[in-house]
Protein backbone atom coordinates (compact mmCIF):
# COMPACT_ATOMS: atom_id res chain seq x y z
CA UNK A 1 0.00 0.00 0.00
CA UNK A 2 1.60 3.35 1.30
CA UNK A 3 4.47 3.72 -0.57
CA UNK A 4 5.04 7.26 1.25
CA UNK A 5 5.62 5.33 3.77
CA UNK A 6 8.25 2.82 2.94
CA UNK A 7 11.27 4.04 4.42
CA UNK A 8 12.51 1.74 7.09
CA UNK A 9 12.29 2.84 10.83
CA UNK A 10 15.21 3.92 12.75
CA UNK A 11 15.80 1.24 15.50
CA UNK A 12 14.28 2.27 18.87
CA UNK A 13 11.26 4.18 16.53
CA UNK A 14 8.12 2.55 15.88
CA UNK A 15 6.85 2.60 11.99
CA UNK A 16 4.37 4.57 13.17
CA UNK A 17 6.61 7.47 14.65
CA UNK A 18 9.19 7.03 11.17
CA UNK A 19 5.85 7.99 9.53
CA UNK A 20 5.17 11.74 10.43
CA UNK A 21 8.23 13.18 8.85
CA UNK A 22 8.06 10.85 6.13
CA UNK A 23 4.91 11.44 5.05
CA UNK A 24 5.07 14.88 5.46
CA UNK A 25 8.74 15.42 3.53
CA UNK A 26 6.75 13.42 0.95
CA UNK A 27 3.16 14.18 0.29
CA UNK A 28 2.52 17.39 2.20
CA UNK A 29 5.92 19.70 2.17
CA UNK A 30 5.56 20.07 -1.25
CA UNK A 31 2.90 22.71 -0.68
CA UNK A 32 2.43 23.41 2.77
CA UNK A 33 6.43 24.44 3.17
CA UNK A 34 5.49 27.56 0.77
CA UNK A 35 1.88 28.14 0.70
CA UNK A 36 1.25 26.74 -2.60
CA UNK A 37 -2.25 27.69 -3.91
CA UNK A 38 -3.15 29.26 -0.70
CA UNK A 39 -2.26 26.05 1.48
CA UNK A 40 -1.37 27.16 4.96
CA UNK A 41 2.03 27.19 5.73
CA UNK A 42 3.87 25.27 8.43
CA UNK A 43 4.76 27.33 11.27
CA UNK A 44 2.53 30.65 10.04
CA UNK A 45 0.16 31.00 12.75
CA UNK A 46 -2.38 33.62 11.38
CA UNK A 47 -2.84 30.46 8.49
CA UNK A 48 -3.32 27.99 11.44
CA UNK A 49 -4.51 29.94 14.25
CA UNK A 50 -8.68 29.46 12.65
CA UNK A 51 -7.78 25.75 11.23
CA UNK A 52 -6.41 24.69 14.42
CA UNK A 53 -9.60 25.72 16.09
CA UNK A 54 -11.56 22.93 14.12
CA UNK A 55 -9.51 20.26 15.86
CA UNK A 56 -7.24 17.52 14.56
CA UNK A 57 -10.40 15.60 13.82
CA UNK A 58 -11.96 18.22 11.82
CA UNK A 59 -8.76 18.74 10.12
CA UNK A 60 -7.93 15.35 9.52
CA UNK A 61 -11.27 14.63 7.40
CA UNK A 62 -10.44 17.71 5.52
CA UNK A 63 -7.42 16.29 4.11
CA UNK A 64 -8.82 12.74 3.53
CA UNK A 65 -11.17 14.40 1.68
CA UNK A 66 -9.31 17.16 0.34
CA UNK A 67 -10.38 20.43 -0.11
CA UNK A 68 -9.84 23.88 -1.88
CA UNK A 69 -6.99 22.99 -3.61
CA UNK A 70 -5.33 20.09 -1.62
CA UNK A 71 -6.40 16.51 -3.18
CA UNK A 72 -8.19 13.96 -1.23
CA UNK A 73 -5.33 12.81 1.45
CA UNK A 74 -2.99 15.37 0.67
CA UNK A 75 -2.32 13.10 -2.95
CA UNK A 76 -1.07 10.57 -0.50
CA UNK A 77 -1.50 6.70 0.24
CA UNK A 78 -0.42 7.27 3.91
CA UNK A 79 -3.81 5.53 6.34
CA UNK A 80 -6.09 7.93 7.96
CA UNK A 81 -4.18 6.98 11.32
CA UNK A 82 -0.63 8.49 9.55
CA UNK A 83 -2.49 11.50 8.02
CA UNK A 84 -4.18 12.19 11.51
CA UNK A 85 -0.09 12.31 12.78
CA UNK A 86 0.78 14.40 10.25
CA UNK A 87 -2.01 17.43 10.86
CA UNK A 88 -1.00 16.90 14.75
CA UNK A 89 2.43 17.48 13.82
CA UNK A 90 1.87 20.21 11.57
CA UNK A 91 -0.94 21.86 14.09
CA UNK A 92 1.93 21.34 17.02
CA UNK A 93 4.01 23.69 14.74
CA UNK A 94 2.51 26.98 15.45
CA UNK A 95 1.11 25.99 19.67
C1 LIG B 1 -1.41 20.27 -3.89
C2 LIG B 1 -1.04 21.02 -2.72
C3 LIG B 1 -1.28 20.37 -1.36
C4 LIG B 1 -0.80 19.17 -0.87
C5 LIG B 1 0.10 18.17 -1.60
C6 LIG B 1 -1.26 19.07 0.49
N1 LIG B 1 -2.03 20.15 0.82
FE1 LIG B 1 -2.95 20.48 2.61
N2 LIG B 1 -3.82 22.16 1.84
C7 LIG B 1 -3.61 22.67 0.58
C8 LIG B 1 -4.45 23.83 0.38
C9 LIG B 1 -4.52 24.69 -0.87
C10 LIG B 1 -5.20 24.00 1.58
C11 LIG B 1 -6.25 25.06 1.88
C12 LIG B 1 -7.60 24.49 1.47
C13 LIG B 1 -8.72 25.50 1.65
O1 LIG B 1 -8.92 25.96 2.78
O2 LIG B 1 -9.37 25.79 0.64
C14 LIG B 1 -4.76 22.92 2.47
C15 LIG B 1 -5.26 22.75 3.76
C16 LIG B 1 -4.80 21.80 4.66
C17 LIG B 1 -5.25 21.66 6.00
C18 LIG B 1 -6.33 22.50 6.68
C19 LIG B 1 -7.67 21.86 6.35
C20 LIG B 1 -8.86 22.68 6.87
O3 LIG B 1 -9.92 22.07 7.09
O4 LIG B 1 -8.73 23.88 7.04
C21 LIG B 1 -4.58 20.62 6.56
C22 LIG B 1 -4.71 20.09 7.97
C23 LIG B 1 -3.70 20.09 5.53
N3 LIG B 1 -3.85 20.83 4.38
C24 LIG B 1 -2.87 19.02 5.70
C25 LIG B 1 -2.18 18.40 4.66
C26 LIG B 1 -1.46 17.16 4.81
C27 LIG B 1 -1.35 16.37 6.11
C28 LIG B 1 -0.91 16.86 3.60
C29 LIG B 1 -0.07 15.66 3.21
C30 LIG B 1 -0.63 14.36 3.47
C31 LIG B 1 -1.31 17.94 2.68
N4 LIG B 1 -2.06 18.84 3.38
C32 LIG B 1 -0.95 18.01 1.34
C33 LIG B 1 -2.75 22.17 -0.37
C34 LIG B 1 -2.07 20.97 -0.29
Amino acid sequence: MAAAVAAAPKQGQTAQTAAVPTVYAQACQVCHAAGVAGAPKLGDQAAWAPRAAQGVEALTASVVKGKGAMPPRGGSSASDAQLRQVVEYMVNQVQ
